[in-house]
């Protein structure tokens, strides 16, 4: 069985991709209605994106829940950049055969712009080989680990992710244009399920996983964040993908 966890997209095609290729099944944990059964399974994979150098809450709490297994376990992280020490911490909290991580597009368009067609294309073109390669390590069970941490990655993934999981996950800065349509795909899709839409127009409640689905899926482009996101790009894989 395969779990993961995704924003924009990247980490469900990751981990559909290597459920294909092993001839597993990958699961949303968000949509997951019970605690899954892991007896009788040759592999366990975890897949989820780098928040803050670091593991998103909804993946560290969904792995607490979660029984031992004597499977094969694995985890894949997908990242911008580097993905720090996250994958140390993971492993602190369930025991890892083997890890790994994906450079694939950017998606924090709070801190950054999104990445330029040709390198989020030429990012997807290298993940998907990386993925072959994994997928036949996983098959054969050897253990491997292929992170790429970073610089300073102690302190990113101690001090700067603290910080962000304590002040930066905030709903305040989010608000709605008059582009708004009042669609409701951002309520629909949020997988904190913090936003309704009062009078056609999202608003959002307190609990946020900062995964950016809802401010880079609106099809209007009609969600911003502070001032930063106005004049960014905004990112999901899916116009990607039948190019790729
Ligand atoms: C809140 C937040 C924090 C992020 N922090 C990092 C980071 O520390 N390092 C990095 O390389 N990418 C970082 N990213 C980029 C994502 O990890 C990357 O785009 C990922 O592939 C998105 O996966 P998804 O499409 O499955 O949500 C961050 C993205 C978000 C939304
Ligand atoms: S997805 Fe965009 S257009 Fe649709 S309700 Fe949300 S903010 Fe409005
Ligand atoms: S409010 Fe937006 S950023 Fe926060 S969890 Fe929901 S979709 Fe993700």
């Amino acid at each position: 069985m395969i779990f993961y966890f995704s924003g924009t997209g990247n980490s469900k095609w990751a981990a559909e991709q290597v459920a294909a290729l092993t001839g597993d099944r990958a699961y949303d944990i968000t949509h997951l209605s019970e605690r899954p059964s892991l007896q009788g399974e040759k592999q366990l994979g975890l897949v989820f994106p780098i928040y803050a150098w670091g593991v998103p809450e909804p993946m560290l709490d969904f792995v607490k829940g979660l029984e031992k297994t004597s499977a094969f376990t694995f985890a894949v992280c997908t990242c911008g950049e580097e993905a720090g020490l996250a994958m140390k911490k993971l492993s602190g909290l369930y025991p890892l055969d083997s890890c790994y991580s994906l450079v694939m597009p950017n998606n924090y368009i709070i801190g950054a712009d999104v990445d330029d067609d040709e390198t989020a294309r030429q990012k997807i073109r290298a993940a998907r080989q990386d993925i072959q390669t994994l997928s036949g390590e996983v098959i054969r069970q050897e253990q491997v680990c292929r992170v790429h941490q970073g610089s300073l990655a102690g302190l990113k993934s101690s001090l700067v992710n603290f910080g962000f999981n304590r002040f930066a996950r905030s709903t305040k800065a989010f608000f709605a244009t008059e582009a708004c349509i009042g669609c409701g795909l951002c309520s629909a899709h949020c997988p904190a399920s913090t936003i309704s839409l009062v009078d056609g127009r999202p608003v959002w409640g307190k609990r946020c996983y900062q995964c950016l689905r809802c401010i880079n899926e609106c099809p209007q482009r009609a969600i911003q964040y502070g001032k930063s996101t106005a004049s960014r790009g905004r990112y999901t894989i899916e116009r990607y993908l039948t190019e790729n």
